[in-house]
């Protein structure tokens, strides 16, 4: 796990889009996982600047980590529209190529297996993007689920749904399930690069990095991974005992 801690979220955002840059310059047809959740925001930000000075997504493919069930894509809180308005509207990439599990696929079951036989047809991610939830979560694998789930069905944690529900109009409901890749599929990824920043993610973040490999956090099974980038801002690294 390589560590980098910086100042604060635009330095973050920064560095992750450099390294995503980085890697679709190495291999224009590269497959991306990415993410939703406000950490991302910043780095789409960035990359849609990028763009801007003639960097092109044309021939990227992208796989999202996950998605509401029972919201619709053009609902405004599904991750379909959240990936089409925070970037893709505004990058040259092929809606085609463009992946998001379907919310409202009955059975969600066939869903899941369709989204990570995609993902293994076109030769599995190249680099998957990552935030962290309070929890530890990443996706939506939520504590105590069993690593060796591939793409499935998770019932969301009251935690999670609080924290998302800031999202969500007062009189709206807020999902209670997501289909979500699961911790399997996203160790398969070849590179990863997590990000997460303030001090709500501190207590997850020392976890991640120093705590036991266990399902009771997700994340810390990055640990096992070969190849994993985690950018941080000081408040996210400040329960971090050793120095990186
Ligand atoms: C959601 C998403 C995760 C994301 C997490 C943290 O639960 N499913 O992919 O990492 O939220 O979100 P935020 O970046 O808003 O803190």
């Amino acid at each position: 796990m390589i560590i980098y801690i910086k100042d604060n979220y635009n330095e973050v955002c920064a560095l992750a889009a450099d390294l995503i840059e980085l890697q679709i310059k190495h291999k224009p047809s590269s497959i991306l996982g990415l993410a939703t959740g406000a950490s991302p925001v910043g780095v789409y930000d960035a990359l849609i600047e990028k763009h801007k000075q003639g960097m092109s997504f044309k021939h990227v493919t992208t796989f999202n980590l996950d998605e509401y069930v029972g919201i619709s894509g053009d609902h405004k809180n599904s991750y379909k529209y959240f990936m089409q308005t925070n970037l893709f509207d505004h990058i040259d990439i092929h809606y085609d190529k463009t992946h998001i599990p379907c919310g409202m696929a009955i059975p969600a079951k066939e869903e899941c297996k369709r989204y990570d036989d995609s993902i293994s047809a076109k030769g599995g991610i190249d680099l998957q993007l990552l935030g962290l939830g309070q929890n530890g979560h990443i996706g939506f694998n939520e504590p105590n689920l069993e690593f060796a789930n591939g793409t499935h069905l998770v019932a969301l944690d009251d935690s999670t749904k609080s924290a998302n529900s800031k999202y969500f109009a007062v009189d709206e409901h807020v999902p209670s399930q997501a289909i979500t890749m699961g911790i399997k599929t996203i160790m398969k990824a070849k590179k990863i690069l997590l990000i997460a920043t303030g001090s709500s993610k501190a207590e997850a973040v020392k976890g991640m990095i120093e705590g036991n490999i266990s399902p009771k956090l997700p994340a810390s099974v990055l640990q096992l991974h070969q190849d994993v980038v985690v950018i941080l801002d000081q408040e996210a690294a400040s329960q971090l005992k050793s120095k990186y």
